[in-house]
């Protein structure tokens, strides 16, 4: 529990830099790139997430705009709707704070989906973005790149819409997206030959690749 001062307890302050963003700042600091917010697949990562406050805010903004554009047809609201949620990418090196980020993404996720199709909501759909956040956002060392729990190297998921309702998973380790950081404006999964500018960049290698699955289905790989 925070109070007022936006500090949950100051010797986590004092061991992990932990004190939390207001509102009024989070607010401010995502307009710099509110294009970015209000782009339905754009992919943000927050390496010290807590609780997530920008990637609540981000999260919330993705959203408006899903409604906005296809709340009158459901299927297509749960193809973007996840598309939006999927994009999104925290770590924290604290538990309980990683624990509060998923939960927060998925109650404002559940809170959206619920307040418009009401008795025509999909479980089984709720399930597969609680999956969702469960892989994106991860109990990690963002300075080590390692897992806390087990040291090994975070990876994160890519999912890419493909047919419509059909996506493609596939798992990059953290530590080489990061080769990208010589370039002026490296993007999380920037894997073009040549980057904006026209210099050669280099292509990540995945990790791992699944089978086009349904957005239905994604939890049937762990
Ligand atoms: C200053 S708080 C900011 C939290 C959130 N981004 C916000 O603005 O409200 C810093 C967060 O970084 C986390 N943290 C500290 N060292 C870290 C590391 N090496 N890797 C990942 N997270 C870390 C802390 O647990 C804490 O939640």
């Amino acid at each position: 529990m925070k109070n007022d001062n936006n500090i949950k307890h100051k010797n986590r302050v004092a061991n992990h830099g932990e004190v939390f963003t207001s509102k009024r700042e989070v607010e401010a600091m995502l307009n710099l790139v509110d294009q970015e917010t209000v782009r339905i697949d754009s992919r943000f990562l927050e390496p010290a997430c807590g609780d997530g406050n920008f990637l609540a805010k981000i999260l919330e903004r993705k959203l408006g705009v899903v409604v906005k554009q296809y709340q009158k047809n459901q299927i297509e609201f749960e193809r973007y709707a996840l598309i939006a949620a999927s994009s999104i990418y925290g770590i924290d090196i604290l538990e309980d704070n990683v624990d509060e980020c998923r939960q927060r993404l998925l109650l404002i996720f559940s809170q959206v989906y619920c307040s418009i199709y009401k008795n025509q909501v999909s479980q089984v759909y709720l399930e597969n973005i609680k999956f969702v956040f469960s892989k994106n956002i991860l109990w990690g060392d963002a300075l080590s790149l390692k897992k806390v729990d087990n040291n090994q190297p975070i990876t994160f998921c890519e999912w890419s819409a493909v047919n419509g309702s059909m996506i493609k998973r596939k798992d990059y380790q953290f530590s080489d997206l990061l080769a990208y950081k010589d370039f002026d404006e490296p993007s999380l999964f920037s894997v073009g030959l040549f980057s904006d500018l026209g210099e050669e960049v280099l292509i990540a290698k995945a990790k791992k690749e699944y089978p086009l699955t349904h957005f239905m289905e994604l939890n049937k790989y762990d």
